[in-house]
């Protein structure tokens, strides 16, 4: 899709500037004329504008954007993201049966993953030689990492971790200024680029984004490292999608890895594995920005009309190489 028919929000049209400012004078909005030109500017541009969404929380309390379709410029993002050369990691672990995923998430990546951004995909698998040929676009590389496997798929979703926080300390820093580490059992199905990116970033669990903090799955065990109290806790954030600097994200890793390793000392292991380790973090170091459910949904939610694209889907696990696993 051309980038100029992507609908503009939250924009300041110069051209009509002064005429909104005549108007404002007009309409005796005379209070403005103390605020300073550029929250000026940004005042304008928010009652301006088009398209800003109403219908849902586009603000943490904490002041974080969260990211839903309307409330961003795409073009001006991608002009600010392109002048710093910015490269962007996206890790996928593809371990055992999961290589039958690495197709379609690759493909679909191609078409709507950080387009016109340079991307290196880091795929972490057991079963290198099972790595599918797909065609990448120019500023994108494939990198394959071997690593081991694990018996229990608990194990292997949590030792991610782990793997994320060794490799970030070994070559992340050194080759890529972003991470995004994601789940393999799923699809981009629209536009995913630059406006996730900052320091740190979570989603929404599609699950979830509605309910009230007592209805989130955190871990309830004072015995584990992910406890959170229960008059604790912003959102409930999805596993299978965050990320952020390189730093940012080693830390995130490292400390979620530790925090299992002690879980696993200590004889327990939390009721959602990594995911309840990474909300323990995210409850006390906070996402500088925070992604709607369109950027992890399942169709079987439904397509509620708040969601007006399904960024990246769940891939229905009905496979016959995986129903075995
Ligand atoms: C952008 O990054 C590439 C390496 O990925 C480098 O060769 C190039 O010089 C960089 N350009 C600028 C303007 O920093
Ligand atoms: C786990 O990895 C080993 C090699 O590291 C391999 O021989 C074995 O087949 C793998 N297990 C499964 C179930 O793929």
């Amino acid at each position: 899709m051309n980038a100029r028919m992507i609908p503009k929000c939250n924009s300041l049209h110069l051209g009509i500037l002064p005429l909104t400012v005549l108007a404002l004078v007009f309409f005796g909005v005379w209070n403005l004329r103390r605020v300073p030109a550029g929250m000026f500017g940004h005042v304008l541009t928010v009652a301006l504008s088009p398209c800003s969404r109403k219908d849902v929380l586009v603000l943490t309390p904490w002041l974080a954007p969260i990211i839903w379709e309307g409330t961003f410029n795409i073009d001006i993002l991608n002009e600010q993201f392109r002048l710093r050369n910015t490269t962007i990691g996206l890790t996928v672990f593809a371990i055992k049966k999961y290589v039958v995923f690495l197709k379609l998430f690759l493909e679909t990546a191609e078409q709507h993953f950080m387009v016109g951004h340079k991307v290196t995909y880091y795929v972490f698998t057991d079963r290198p030689a099972d790595v599918p040929l797909v065609p990448l676009g120019t500023g994108r590389k494939l990198v394959v990492l071997t690593v081991r496997n694990y018996t229990r798929w608990q194990d292997v979703s949590m030792h991610r971790m782990e793997m994320i926080s060794h490799f970030s300390e070994r070559r992340f820093l050194h080759e890529v200024d972003y991470l995004v580490c994601a789940d393999v059992d799923m699809k981009f199905s629209d536009h995913v680029g630059v406006e996730i990116l900052s320091a740190l970033f979570g989603t929404l669990h599609p699950g979830f984004y509605s309910s009230s903090r007592e209805a989130f799955t955190y871990e309830r065990r004072p015995q584990s490292q992910a406890y959170i109290p229960r008059d604790e806790g912003d959102f409930y954030y999805a596993g299978g999608f965050f990320g952020g600097s390189v730093l940012e994200v080693h830390h995130l890793t490292k400390a979620c890895h530790e925090a299992m390793v002690q879980d696993k000392a200590n004889g327990i292991e939390a009721v959602w594995h990594d995911e309840s380790h990474l909300n323990k973090y995210l409850l006390y170091h906070k996402p500088t920005k925070v992604l709607s459910p369109e950027y992890v949904w399942d169709q079987k939610m439904g397509w509620p009309s708040i969601m007006k694209k399904l960024r990246y889907v769940a891939v229905p696990k009905n496979h016959q190489a995986i129903r075995n696993r």
